[in-house]
């Protein structure tokens, strides 16, 4: 075999090679030196019929000739594909700014709502929740309210027109009113008539009351009822306290005192209001306290007998606290807020800033 005849292959294939400026061209040049019927190809099909001598030196220099030949193909290929992209097309300007998702989150008293219950989880309280619709028994004739008490009015509580069911155990007693509950407080008698103490449970909530509303006022809020049952002699007043207290300096991360005045609820006795030392300005009086030192939070007491028996308890058998407190007005105090209408105005350029 000529050995000059590869020189004169590699010195036309680079020729070649240097006058092409498009694919169709680097196409042709493909089939005339690389393809299967080029110089190059024969070439390497005589090899066979070569002396083992001639296969050792001219073997390895054709390979190499289609080597280089296909490395400059694939060179030239990946050139003419950059040079003739449409960079208008692929123009990516990384100065634009970007294209804001809207992720929502959660509303502020969710937020809240999650963070309080952690805190009463980690004090070994459970969970549970009730219906907003609720039934008169439950909103009131369990929770020992008088028949003729104000808070039945139509100026006071949501009736559900049409009404609902009264149904124990199982038996269908006759219609009763359905209302928007008014607190968190059915759900002690609904958790009771489940459970058996000794149990501690919270339930957070949404309320309505039919009410004018104003900077303090709103119709819909939200409260939770924290209840915490055992025999009788086992949590009292003290226990209250003590878990009140646990409570706000874990949420509030300070010295908290709390202060109990004494109150009227029909399914407490005693009953209290309560109040806690004034986290804002530690007691000096400023205006989200009115100058007291004392901020106001809720409502508290020992549960009534008359609510156990209502339950389905024995009398006398067990005893404890049941202690009610407005979510909203403890985000109000938070985030020093001083209209509670914004908590369920829908306006978002309020709830953005959370
Ligand atoms: N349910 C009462 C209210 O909404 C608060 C309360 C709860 C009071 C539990 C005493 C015990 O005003």
């Amino acid at each position: 075999m000529n050995v000059s005849l590869i020189a004169t292959i590699e010195k036309n294939a680079l020729e070649a090679m240097g006058l092409i400026k498009d694919l169709e061209t680097l196409a042709r040049f493909e089939t005339q030196f690389l393809g299967r019927k080029s110089e190059l190809s024969s070439l390497l099909k005589e090899l066979k019929n070569l002396s083992p001598e001639e296969k050792r030196t001219i073997g390895p220099k054709l390979q190499a000739l289609r080597e280089k030949l296909q490395t400059l193909h694939s060179e030239k290929q990946a050139e003419i594909e950059n040079n003739t992209r449409d960079w208008e097309v692929e123009r990516l300007d990384v100065t634009a700014p970007g294209i804001p998702r809207h992720i929502g989150h959660l509303h502020p008293i969710t937020a809240l709502e999650h963070e309080v219950l952690g805190i009463f989880e980690h004090l070994g309280f459970t969970v549970a929740e009730g219906p907003e619709a609720e039934t008169e028994w439950y909103n009131f004739d369990a929770l020992n309210f008088p028949k003729d008490h104000p808070a039945r009015d139509m100026q006071d509580t949501f009736w559900i027109v049409g009404g609902g069911t009264k149904i124990k155990k199982g038996k269908v007693l006759e219609r009763e009113r359905l209302l928007m509950r008014t607190h968190t407080s059915p759900n002690q008698v609904r958790f009771m008539e489940k459970n058996k103490p000794p149990f501690r449970v919270i339930v957070p909530g949404r309320v309505f009351r039919n009410e004018a509303t104003d900077a303090s006022h709103e119709h819909t809020f939200h409260q939770f009822e924290c209840l915490m049952l055992d025999e009788t002699g086992k949590v009292s007043v003290a226990t209250f306290k003590h878990v009140a207290e646990t409570f706000f300096e874990t949420f509030f991360g300070k010295k908290v005192t709390v202060r109990l005045r004494p109150s009227y609820f029909p399914f407490t006795e005693p009953s209290f209001e309560f109040d806690i030392s004034c986290v804002l300005c530690d007691s000096a009086g400023c205006s989200t306290c009115k100058q007291t030192g004392w901020l106001e939070i809720g409502g508290a007491g020992m549960v009534h007998q008359n609510v156990l028996t209502a339950a389905g308890y024995p009398k006398g058998k067990y005893q404890g606290f049941a202690w009610g407190f407005g979510l909203t007005r403890l985000a109000m105090m938070k985030y020093k807020i001083t209209d509670i209408r914004q908590f369920m105005g829908g306006d978002l350029r309020f709830i953005r800033q959370f």
